[in-house]
């Protein structure tokens, strides 16, 4: 057997979870490659070396399914079957499937139909901010961050308002299904409510079939590739439970760990109320300093020699964002959250390649347009003194599960 470098510490557990970063410097300098035998995963931290796998889908496959429990009990297995199986579409694809699929998602996400929401999100996060202005404080991760790209996820996908709720509940559902830490009970009732769910999108699929409007989900449903052939229902609902779940969590994180660096900041806060035009920098750095999501998958699929390791054939490998966007040879003191950086944009939190986010304009765009808007309302907004910020153990998803705000009642 051929010597591994293993690192075998749990950035998952505290201190490490508050903050990953000492733990992911030192993995890069004693072992920048590395097996975890904790996660049972190899781990890729330089900055060159994840922006290779990212460019290299031939030996970094994406073929591996998030969330289907195969070793789900029976009982929630027999609840799952009663709906639709998981299909590889698009994040888990490879070319040239996923050409094929990205070609047609790309025109379904065109910049004018994204560009078109920002009337909708401004008038959103107006209501949601109107509900909490006048207590003088607020949680504004359950209040803002959470509410907001759901309602707009169901306003981009053409879903309707009042089902917000429900829907909602489904991808708590979800949660709960692939949650280890969840009872049986709960597990078979979020099968269930998968399977619901599933229904749910397949009648508003055949509806868009029989009368199309100008939303996302008649263009997906028009769509033909090549050869005459339409993505069968099952896809769809496969596609778009992934472009819920990839945009949902995702930007509710990105809002919270970008007010989380300004408010850390002295003086940044007023600084970006005073030049709004700085936000979007904020936003660039705050997806390198602590981006959503801090890892993905990937598959080897021959032995793959990096920087002095060889990776197994089959190995499931992480590639850690988190720890390539804080690589010194990249970006120059990386541990401070700088908005003048001038290479911040080469960040990886959105990916890089043929994967690269597909969501990215609609998160930047929310993430403005929160961050902007909370300015204009609550300039005296300020962090709770007794705040500290909380994060759920995670290996891909990083963002505080509490924002505490408060400023003085008008
Ligand atoms: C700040 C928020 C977001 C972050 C940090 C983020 C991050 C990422 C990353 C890192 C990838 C690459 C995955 C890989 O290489 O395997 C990705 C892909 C993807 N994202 Fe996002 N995302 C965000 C928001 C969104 C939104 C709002 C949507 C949709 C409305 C979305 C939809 C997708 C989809 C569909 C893919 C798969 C693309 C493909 O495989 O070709 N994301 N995202």
């Amino acid at each position: 057997m051929t010597s591994q470098p293993v690192f075998a510490h749990n950035w998952l557990a505290s201190p490490h979870l508050e903050n990953p970063y000492p733990l992911f410097v030192e993995a890069r300098q004693t072992a920048p490659i590395f097996y975890s035998p904790i996660f049972n995963l190899w781990c890729i931290t330089r900055y060159r070396d994840v922006r290779a796998a990212l460019m290299d889908p031939q030996r970094f496959s994406s073929k591996f399914l998030i969330r289907t429990p195969y070793t789900a009990p029976p009982k929630v297995i027999e609840a799952l079957n009663q709906g639709y199986a998981e299909e590889q579409v698009l994040v888990n694809e490879d070319p040239p499937d996923h050409s094929r699929t990205r070609h047609l998602v790309n025109q379904a996400f065109a910049p004018r139909r994204i560009y078109g929401l920002e009337p909708q999100i401004k008038a959103i996060t107006n209501r949601l901010i109107d509900a909490f202005i006048g207590a003088g404080q607020a949680d504004v991760v359950a209040e803002l961050a959470a509410p907001l790209p759901l309602a707009v996820l169901a306003e981009l996908i053409g879903l309707p308002h009042e089902d917000l709720g429900q829907i909602k509940r489904w991808t708590e559902d979800l949660i709960m299904l692939t949650s280890t830490e969840s009872s049986l009970e709960r597990q078979v009732a979020g099968a269930q409510g998968s399977v619901a769910f599933q229904r749910y999108l397949e009648a508003q699929i055949a509806e868009r079939r029989q009368t199309p409007r100008d939303d996302l989900l008649s263009t997906l449903t028009q769509f033909s590739f090549e050869n005459g052939e339409r993505w069968t229902d099952s896809q769809l609902i496969s596609l778009l439970i992934s472009v819920i779940f990839a945009g949902h969590e995702t930007t509710t994180n990105l809002i919270g760990n970008l007010l989380l660096q300004v408010f850390g900041q002295p003086g940044l806060w007023q600084q970006l109320q005073a030049e709004p035009a700085r936000v979007p920098d904020a936003i660039e750095e705050a997806l390198r300093i602590d981006g959503p999501i801090r890892a993905m998958f990937r598959v080897t699929t021959e032995d793959v020699a990096l920087d002095g390791a060889t990776i197994p054939a089959g190995s499931q490998v992480l590639l850690l964002f988190g720890a390539a966007n804080r690589d010194d040879e990249m970006f120059a003191e990386p541990d401070r959250f700088d908005i003048d950086r001038p290479n911040k944009e080469q960040h990886l939190g959105f990916g890089r390649g043929i994967h690269f986010c597909v969501g990215a304009t609609l998160a930047r765009l929310e993430a403005r347009i929160a961050l902007t808007t909370l300015a204009e309302r609550i300039p005296q907004a300020r962090l709770a003194p007794d705040y500290r910020p909380t994060y759920l153990p995670s290996l891909l998803h990083r963002g505080p599960q509490r924002l505490h705000l408060i400023w003085d009642k008008a």
